[in-house]
């Protein structure tokens, strides 16, 4: 019960950054508050409410919270372009999940989210793997040609 209130906490900060910058505060102040839960079947509807914050709505990195950040949000767009053209969807499958330590920049800004969707899913891996794979191909559909 513990991890999992955590887990939410986690996921309450970022929300109240996103708000903060909306409301163009000066001051950097973490609020709680409740996540909005989505649907698992929509990469686009999970983008908008978890990553849009950080990564911008077109997925270029400029959402509100990065004011907050110390390391900015990569551009997802330009994924497959620095991967020789190949979108690298085992690597960003990998980040979402935390499993791929972001390493060469030392930050724990970037959430980590297969926790996130462990709990909300109630412990269903068929479910956290659902959410992984239609978050992919929504950024996958991101990338510029
Ligand atoms: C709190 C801000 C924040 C949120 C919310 C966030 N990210 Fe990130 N993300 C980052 C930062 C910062 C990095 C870069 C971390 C680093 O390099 O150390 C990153 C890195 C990434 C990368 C690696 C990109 C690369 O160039 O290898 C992917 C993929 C990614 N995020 C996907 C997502 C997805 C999908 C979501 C939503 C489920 C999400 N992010 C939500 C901040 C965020």
């Amino acid at each position: 019960m513990r991890t999992r209130r955590s887990l939410w906490i986690v996921l309450a900060v970022v929300i109240a950054m996103a708000m903060m910058a909306r409301a163009q505060e000066t001051k950097k102040e973490i609020k709680h508050v409740p996540v909005k839960p989505t649907s698992s079947a929509s990469g686009q509807e999970m983008y908008k409410s978890y990553c849009a914050v950080c990564h911008g709505a077109d997925g270029k990195g400029n959402g509100p919270a990065v004011d907050a950040l110390k390391v900015p949000p990569p551009d997802l767009t330009t994924l497959a372009e620095k991967n020789g053209g190949k979108y690298p969807a085992l690597t960003v499958s990998a980040v979402i999940r935390g499993e791929e330590v972001l390493a060469a920049h030392g930050s724990k800004d970037m959430p980590i989210w297969g926790n996130l969707f462990w709990s909300m899913s109630g412990g269903h891996e068929a479910e956290v793997q659902q959410r992984v794979a239609n978050l992919n191909k929504y950024i996958e559909s991101l990338q510029k040609k």
